[in-house]
C-alpha cells in the first residue's frame, strides 16, 4: 500500500518513511525541502537500500497533489509538512497561519475529491498549554496555548474534527507528540536543526561536540523535584512507529467518518538535569552547562497519559530515553566528521 509521507525529509518524516517500510507500505516522500536538508534523501536510501520516491515540490499547491494523486494510488496520507519554530511564528504569524493552516485545507479538498479517506495528522502537547492535572489525558481540558505554531496545531485538528462532525468521508487521525529525540540507529539520519537549536537534546549534543561552548539550562526553580521542567522525551522511532500503528488502525476501519486524537509520549516526566546527566552516562563525557534564567513561554511540566494509544492501538514507546540520547549522540559524531 502507497503511503503519501507530507514532509517525509523532516525529522520526524523520515524516521516514519522508514517504519512504514519496515512494516510493509510504500512511502512516498513529499517534501519541497524549504526546512530539511536533501542529504535526508541519502541516508533513507543507505537504510532501504533502495532510492525512496519523493516529489520536491510544495504540498500547499492543489495542482501539485491532484498530480500526485492521479499519478500514484495513494491509500493514506501522513501530514507532517508545516513550519514548526515557536520564536519565529510569534515575528511571522501570517506565515504561520498561511502554511500550515492553508496546506491542511488545500490537502483535505484534494483527498476528498480523490476519494482518499485516510489522513493522520501531526500535532502536539503544545495544544494542552500548562495543564492543571498530569499527566495529560487527550480529554484534559486545553489551556490558553502560548504560541502561534500551538494554534496552528489545534485549528488544525478542529478543522478535522469539524470535517468528520460533518460526516465527510474521512478517517483521521491526530497524534500528540511529546518532545520527540533521537536518531536512527544506524546514524544514517536524524534530527537536523538548522543555526543554533532550540531543543534541548540538539542543543546538548552540539555542545558535547564543542561546536556550542555552554549549555544553558532554563531555570531551576520549578516547582518541580530538581527545580528544572519536566517533560515527555520519546524516541524518535517509537514516534515514528506510532504512525505506522495508527495508520493500520484507520486502514481497518470500515465507517465511513473517524476521527481520533491520541497522545504519543513515554507517559513520564524527565527533568532538564536528569536529561544531562543521563547524556553524561551515556556519552561518557562531562557537560558544560550553567543554570540560567526562564525562557519565557516555557511550562514547569507535562507528560502524557498514554493508555488511550496503548489500549485502542496497541502501540507503547519501546526504547528508553538512554537508547535515546546514545542515538543522538551517534549521530551527531557522523554528523560532527562530516
Ligand atoms: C518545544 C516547543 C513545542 C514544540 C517542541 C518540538 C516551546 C515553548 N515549545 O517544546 O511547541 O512542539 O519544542 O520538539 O518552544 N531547555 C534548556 N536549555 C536549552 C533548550 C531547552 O534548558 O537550551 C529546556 C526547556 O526549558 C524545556 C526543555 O529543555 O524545559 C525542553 O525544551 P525543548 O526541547 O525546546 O522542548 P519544549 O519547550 O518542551
Amino acid at each position: 500500500m502507497n503511503i503519501l509521507v507530507t514532509g517525509g525529509a523532516g525529522f520526524i518524516g523520515s524516521h516514519t518513511v522508514i517504519a512504514l517500510a519496515e512494516a510493509g507500505f510504500t512511502p512516498i516522500i513529499l517534501d519541497d525541502f524549504s526546512n530539511s536538508d536533501r542529504r535526508v534523501l541519502r541516508g533513507l536510501e543507505k537504510i532501504l537500500k533502495q532510492q525512496p520516491h519523493c516529489y520536491a515540490e510544495n504540498c500547499h499547491s492543489p495542482s501539485v497533489l491532484s498530480r500526485v494523486f492521479r499519478e500514484q494510488k495513494i491509500d493514506g496520507v501522513i501530514h507532517f509538512a508545516a513550519f514548526k519554530s515557536v520564536g519565529e511564528s510569534m515575528q511571522e504569524p501570517l506565515k504561520y497561519y498561511d502554511n500550515n493552516i492553508g496546506s491542511l485545507i488545500v490537502l483535505l479538498q484534494t483527498m476528498l475529491e480523490h476519494d482518499i479517506p485516510n489522513l493522520i495528522f501531526s500535532s502536539s502537547a503544545t495544544v494542552y498549554g500548562q495543564p492543571n492535572v498530569l499527566p495529560v489525558k487527550e480529554d484534559t481540558p486545553e489551556q490558553p496555548v502560548a504560541s502561534v505554531y500551538g494554534h496552528t496545531k489545534l485549528i488544525g485538528e478542529e478543522i478535522l474534527r469539524d470535517v468528520a462532525a460533518a460526516q465527510k468521508p474521512l478517517k483521521a487521525i491526530s497524534l500528540r507528540y511529546f518532545n520527540p529525540i533521537g536518531a536512527h540507529p544506524s546514524a544514517h539520519i536524524g534530527e537536523l536543526p538548522l543555526g543554533v537549536p532550540n531543543n534541548l537534546v540538539p542543543f546538548i549534543t552540539q555542545t558535547a561536540a564543542g561546536i556550542r561552548p555552554m549549555l544553558t539550562v532554563f531555570g531551576q526553580d520549578y516547582p518541580t523535584p530538581d527545580g528544572t521542567c519536566l517533560r515527555d522525551y520519546i524516541h524518535v522511532m517509537d514516534l515514528a512507529e506510532a504512525h505506522v500503528a495508527a495508520m493500520q488502525y484507520l486502514l481497518k476501519q470500515n465507517g465511513p467518518t473517524i476521527y481520533e486524537v491520541f497522545n504519543v509520549g513515554m507517559g513520564r516526566g524527565v527533568s532538564v538535569l536528569e536529561l544531562v546527566k543521563t547524556f553524561e552516562m551515556v556519552s561518557g563525557k562531562p557537560l558544560n552547562h550553567r543554570i540560567g534564567e526562564r525562557r519565557p513561554g516555557d511550562v514547569a511540566a507535562v507528560y502524557a497519559d498514554v493508555s488511550k494509544i496503548r489500549t485502542q492501538l496497541g502501540w507503547s514507546a519501546k526504547r528508553e530515553v538512554e537508547e535515546a540520547l546514545r542515538d543522538a549522540w551517534r549521530w551527531q559524531q557522523c554528523l560532527s566528521q562530516h
